[in-house]
Parts: C-alpha cells; structure tokens; sequence
C-alpha cells in the first residue's frame, strides 16, 4: 500500500488526479494538501472527505514544517507535486506569486523530503518525489521546428515558465546532490473536467452558453499540443509505479492544433448539441446557439498577450517507449467528454463565477 501526499490536490490536475488514482487503487492513502488559492475549490474533493484513506489538509506548501510533519504522522512514501500558480496571463500581471509557490514552494517541498526521507532517523529507501511540469520550460518552437524532447535546452519566455523551469532545476538538484529519488514531467496542455474557467477551453465553453464574446489573442495561430486530464494522469502513474530515478519525461498528446481551431471545434460541438437538445435552448436563452446562430459569431481577436510563444510540441518517444504509453482519448472525444462534464456541472461553474465556491464551509 502506497501513501501518497499530493499537493494541489484541489485545483483542475490535482482533482482530477486524486479521483483517478483513489478510483484505481482504493487501497492507498492520500493526503491532499492545497492552500486553496483562487484556483483551488475544496468542493471539488467533497465527495471523497468521507473515505477512511482520504485526508484534506488545508495549507501551504512554503511552510516546510507542516510539510515535514506530514511525512511523519502519515508515513507518506510518494508526494506527487502538482501545487502551483499557473495561469500565464497572471504572471505577466503579478509574478511575485509565481516565484513564491512554483521556486520557494518547490523548494520547500524539497527541502522537507530531504530531511524526512534522506537525512532522517529512518530514512524511506523507497520513497518517490514526482514533480508535475510543462512544455512551456523549454520557449518557442518555430512553425518547423522540431518537437521538445527531454535533452532540448530550457528557453522559458513567460514568468509563469521561468518560475517552472527554475523548480524542475531544484528537483533535479536534490537528485543529483541529495540522492533524493525525484522524476519529473513536462506536459503539453491538459484540458478535461475541473478546469479553471479562466484557461481557454472552459472559457470559450461558458462564454457559448452564456452568449458572450470568445477572446483570441492575437490572430489565433499559436499552436498548442492538447492531452485529455485522465492520460496525464496515466503517464504519472506510470512514472509512479516504475523504478525510475532522476528521469525526466515528456508528455504529450499527439496533438497539435491552432488555438483558432480549437475554439471553432468547440464552437461546431455546442452548435450539434444545442441543434440536438432542445433543453439547452431553454438552459441558455442567451447562446447564439439557442437562436440557431453559430456560436462561431462569438469569436472576437484581442491584443496579443506579450511574449505568445507561437508553438509548442512534444516528442513524447521516451515515455513511449520506456511504459509504452499513448493516449487513449481523441481530441474528439476528450473534448466531447469536456464539453458533457461543463454541461452536468453548471453549478460547479455557476459558484466560480459568483464567487460562492470561496465560502468556507465549517
Ligand atoms: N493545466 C495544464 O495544462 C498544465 C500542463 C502542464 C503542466 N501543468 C502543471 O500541472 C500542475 C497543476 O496545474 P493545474 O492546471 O491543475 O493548476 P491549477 O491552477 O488549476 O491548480 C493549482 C493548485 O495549486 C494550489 N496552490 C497554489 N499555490 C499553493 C501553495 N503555495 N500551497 C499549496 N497549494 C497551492 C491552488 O490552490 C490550486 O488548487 C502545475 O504545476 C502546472 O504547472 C499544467
């Protein structure tokens, strides 16, 4: 039995990872610690406050004695870091945060891991620190350039990547200086149930439904590789349940796409089902789609975001052909299962919007 300490545990990835892993292995325990910033929502993880294996721990990842007290009183093995500020338009505007959490947070982690696990009295021999990364470390691709791989040296051009790349360096520093066992991934874009309606899938969604304009920046031809949640969540299991040491692994979706594509596939979505479910014309008087106009008229260009990297791709050959993982969702599909869970959880999104979801409960 694994125990696992999984930070960021209330925020899109780290929700979507904790349902995944307790759904897969009942048996182990999971402490999910979160400080629940703006990105957090502690309702997400409501229906598993019950479970005996499940413990919610509200703090912060900085204070490095919470941390280390954790590792002690719940014997935990494994930490899967998922805790970070990650909105890339918030980093141009505030990124004293992002060096906060993503380098002293990370640091903090690290530094707890290396006291408990390697420095301790009985130090864990098996122990397992993951840290969840992103493609942006590694800048810009030009329109032919050749995909990131692993060994692809680190360009970030947005604070948001630079606060990353700097905390995969310090995860790899306590590898090699402190013999802490640490792996890392670099993943493309996720996107699926849970996510924060300020990233560009969920947006462009809500924004349909309520029948208001979908930003795109500049002329929308940035290109992004897109992963469904759930195969992310895949690929750190499978880093998870292997033997690896200071390795570093790409994950990617096999998918790139213009971000103007992708707002017009979600667009032709939501136009098919409001043309099938007469009930969504009613649930949203406001749609275009409810007056049968393409939700496409909503598209509106806005000033470029400073420093857009115009492309990123993934050459995810290792995780391949070292755990022969793939993705087993479509873009298709992953976003039709998008676009049902958003249409099932109008109040998840509804108290976002209106601020309820920051209520505490006691
Ligand atoms: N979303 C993506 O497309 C994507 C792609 C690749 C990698 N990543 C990485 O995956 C991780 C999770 O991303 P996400 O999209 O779920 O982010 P998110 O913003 O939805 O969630 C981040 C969570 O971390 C918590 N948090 C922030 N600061 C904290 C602190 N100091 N202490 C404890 N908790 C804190 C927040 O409350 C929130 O619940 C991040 O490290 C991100 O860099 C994300």
């Amino acid at each position: 039995m694994r125990k696992l300490l999984v930070t960021g545990a209330a925020g899109f990835i780290g929700t979507n990872f904790v349902n995944y892993w307790h759904a897969k292995k009942p048996g182990d325990a999971i402490v999910a610690l979160d400080s629940l910033t703006y990105a957090g929502n502690a309702a997400n993880l409501e229906p598993l406050r019950h479970e005996p294996k499940f413990t919610f721990i509200e703090g912060d990842i900085r204070d490095q004695p919470l941390i280390a007290d954790l590792l002690i009183n719940y014997q935990i093995d494994t930490i899967v870091h998922f805790a970070a500020e990650s909105h890339v338009d918030r980093s141009i505007t505030g990124p004293d945060a992002f060096l906060e959490t993503n380098i002293i947070g990370t640091h903090s982690l690290l530094k707890a891991a290396k006291q408990i696990w390697v420095d301790g009295d009985f130090p864990i021999k098996n122990h397992h620190f993951h840290h969840v990364s992103t493609d942006e470390v590694y800048g810009s691709l030009g329109r032919d350039g050749s995909p990131f791989c692993e060994s692809t040296p680190y360009a970030p051009n947005s604070p948001y990547a630079a606060s990353k790349a700097a905390s995969d360096h310090l995860v790899r520093a306590y590898s090699q200086t402190f013999k802490l066992n640490t792996t890392t991934s670099n993943c493309s874009n996720n996107y699926g149930p849970f996510q924060f309606p300020e990233k560009l899938l969920p947006l462009c969604i809500l924004n349909i439904l309520l029948g208001k304009p979908i930003p795109i920046y500049g002329d929308g031809q940035q290109i992004r590789d897109w992963l469904f949640v759930d195969d992310h969540n895949t690929a750190i299991e499978l880093v998870l349940s292997s033997e690896a040491n200071g390795e570093t692994y790409n994950v990617g979706g096999h998918n790139e796409i213009r971000n103007l594509d992708v707002v017009k596939l979600l667009c032709v979505l939501l136009d098919t089902r409001f043309a099938r479910d007469e009930t969504l014309k009613l649930r949203f008087p406001h749609s275009p789609c409810a007056k049968n106009i393409s939700a496409v008229s909503l598209i509106a260009f806005v000033r470029d975001r400073p420093g857009h990297d115009v492309r990123y791709a993934i050459d995810a050959s290792k995780i391949k052909s070292t755990f022969n993982f793939l993705p087993s969702e479509t873009f298709a599909t992953g976003l039709e299962k998008t676009v049902d869970w958003y249409l099932k959880n109008q109040s998840w999104w509804e108290n976002i919007q209106n601020g309820s979801y920051r209520v505490k409960s006691n």
